[in-house]
Formats: structure tokens, sequence, C-alpha cells
């Protein structure tokens, strides 16, 4: 008696197993999240992302050049403002820091990468919601929306490629879109955050951009119990004029990523959030598991669950080692 069928024959070896390989991670597929802090002489350390920045103006600069160079396919940019308000005025402000910062790097690199901005207010309230408050202290959508339009337009006019709208507001891509097409910004596309999460896994985050959040946000993010609910957002906001779609978090949420993937007929994006950085990070830190071989895992995953683009806060060191 022996086997008929010998898939081990396939594994065998290292040149084998690569050209077997059904799933492949590029560089030119990932995207770097990164951090500017405004009125910051030096960069600071964000204790709960063990190698993330929250950059100066000056070391953004150098750094964006410097993932560019390493070969990563685009920038996500966050901005951490000096003061914050009720209404998040420092988004709109076309000389605030993400506004301002989008200026440098697109002077800086032109069309060298694909520059992308985070577009909503949560790191721009003093609440620390995506959006401003009613007199009951709700998050009032459609007010929401109208400075979507203006943070849309001050973003594109500073110099994104993508306005990457995260703030799960009901009709915020069509309102983006609409704001942009009213100023002639028509070749600023729309990254939208479809299917985004309320999670846990956000709480490094939450430091690196300084949220002074009571409370959550299960009133606009979504519920992890649900994914046909995804299906209907990726629907909407391809209807309202989404260029590509996104799944946010990644890791816990690979079966609504391949849901989305099978149904979208536009590229699919996945956010490996903070604190799916910070976990794996504290486990290598322990000696819990293999750093490397946990995140080249972890990209591969994401990638074979229908990914396009992830963005990942490993972006510059996984284009080193898969260059
Ligand atoms: C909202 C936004 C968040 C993240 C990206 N955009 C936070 C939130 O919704 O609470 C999280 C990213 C991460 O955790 O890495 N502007």
């Amino acid at each position: 008696m022996y086997p008929a069928h010998r898939p081990r024959r396939l594994r065998g070896t290292p040149a084998m197993r690569r050209m077997v390989a059904e799933t492949t991670v590029r560089p030119s597929q990932l995207v770097l999240p990164m951090f500017v802090k405004e009125g910051a002489t030096e960069p600071v350390p964000i204790a709960t992302m063990p190698g993330v920045l929250q950059h100066t103006r000056d070391s953004l600069r150098k750094a964006a050049v410097e993932a560019v160079t390493a070969g990563v396919g685009g920038l996500m940019l966050f901005g951490v403002p000096e003061h914050k308000d009720a209404v998040g005025s420092g988004g709109v402000d076309p000389d605030g820091v993400l506004n301002a910062a989008l200026r440098d790097l697109r002077s800086e690199l032109g069309d060298e990468t694909v520059l992308m901005s985070d577009l909503c207010l949560d790191e721009f309230t003093d609440h620390g919601h995506c959006g401003v408050l009613d007199e009951h202290g709700r998050v009032d959508n459609d007010a929401t929306l109208a400075i979507y339009g203006q943070m849309a337009v001050a973003q594109a006019e500073a110099g994104a490629h993508l306005l990457g709208p995260s703030g799960m507001m009901d009709g915020q891509v069509a309102a983006i879109r609409s704001a942009l097409e009213r100023e002639g910004l028509v070749d600023t596309g729309i990254l939208a955050y479809s299917a985004k999460y309320s999670s846990a896994f956000y709480g490094p985050f939450r430091d690196a951009v300084e949220s002074s959040l009571q409370g959550d946000r299960r009133t606009y993010q979504q519920d992890p119990a649900n994914v046909r609910e995804a299906l209907r957002e990726v629907r909407l906001d391809l209807d309202e004029g989404a260029d590509m779609v996104m799944v946010k978090p990644a890791m816990l949420y690979l079966d609504v990523l391949r849901a989305v993937a099978d149904e979208s007929d536009v590229p699919v994006a996945a956010y490996q959030i903070s604190g799916e950085y910070a976990m794996i990070e504290a486990a290598a830190a322990s000696g819990w598991c293999d750093r490397t071989t946990a995140i080249l895992e972890s990209l591969t995953s994401i990638r074979r669950a229908g990914a396009d683009v992830v963005l990942t806060y490993w972006a510059v060191e996984a284009a080193g080692w898969l260059r």
C-alpha cells in the first residue's frame, strides 16, 4: 500500500514552492500609512506602534522619499493637528497640517507615487468623532457631508491623487464626488473605505492621532457580525462613484474581503490596521512567533483573500524583503 496522491512533491524544494505559488505580494501593491504632526520639531515615536512615528513635515518628506525608493505603491497620509475643535476646522483649512503635508509631498514626488489622504474628521475634532455633532450630541450625517466636501476640495487642491473617506457617513462618496466635480477636480479619485467595521483593533491608531474619543463609533461603523451589510455599502459606494473600495480591518475580516472581491468590478484594498500591527509586533517581541515570517504570512493571506492593494505599516520593510 502507498498513497496514490502525494501533494508533498510540489512542496519539496524552495524553487518548486516558488513556481507553484498561487498568490504573490509585490511592493507596488503595498501602501504605507504615515502620520504628520503639526508643530512637531522632532519625530515622535508612537508607544503602541513600535517602529511607527508621528513625523514632522520635514521628516515626513524624507521618509516618503525613502518609501518610494523602496518601491512601495503609495502613501496614505494622516494629519495630527495642534488644535482640535468641535467642527474639525483644521481639516478644511488649506494650511492645516494634512493639506500642507500633501502639498509638500506632491511637490517632492510629483506623480512618482500614488498620494492618498485620509478624509475624515476624527483627527481634527476635539470630541474625536468622525463627524460633527447635533444639539443632542449625535453625529449629524448630512452636516458632516458638507464639511467632507470642503475637505475633499482642499486635499485635491493640495495634491492628493486619491481621497480616502473613512468616516462611514451615508452618501459620503457622492458628496465628495460632486464637490470635486463642481471645482473641476475631475482627475482626483476616491478610495472609499466602504466596509469599515467598528473595531477594538483601532486602539493604537487613536494614540497615533491623539484622539480624545469618548464612547464608540457604533452608530456609523459596521457591526462585526455582518457581511451582507458590507456588500450593500460597497454597492452604494460604487453607485456613488468610488474608484476603489476598501475593507477594514483586514485580518479579522478576510471573509468580508473575499465576498467584496468577488462582487467588485473595481480594485479592492484592505487595511491592515494599527491593532493588527501591534499584535504581531508584541508577539514577535515576546519571542512567541517569528516576526518576518508572521508579517509575510499576514500580507499573503490578505492578498489571497482578494485584496489588490494592502495598506500596511510594514510596507517599506516588506517591500525590502520582497524585491
Ligand atoms: C478614521 C480612521 C481610523 C483609522 C483610519 N482612519 C480610526 C477609526 O476609525 O477609529 C484606523 C487605522 C488604524 O487603526 O491603523 N479617520
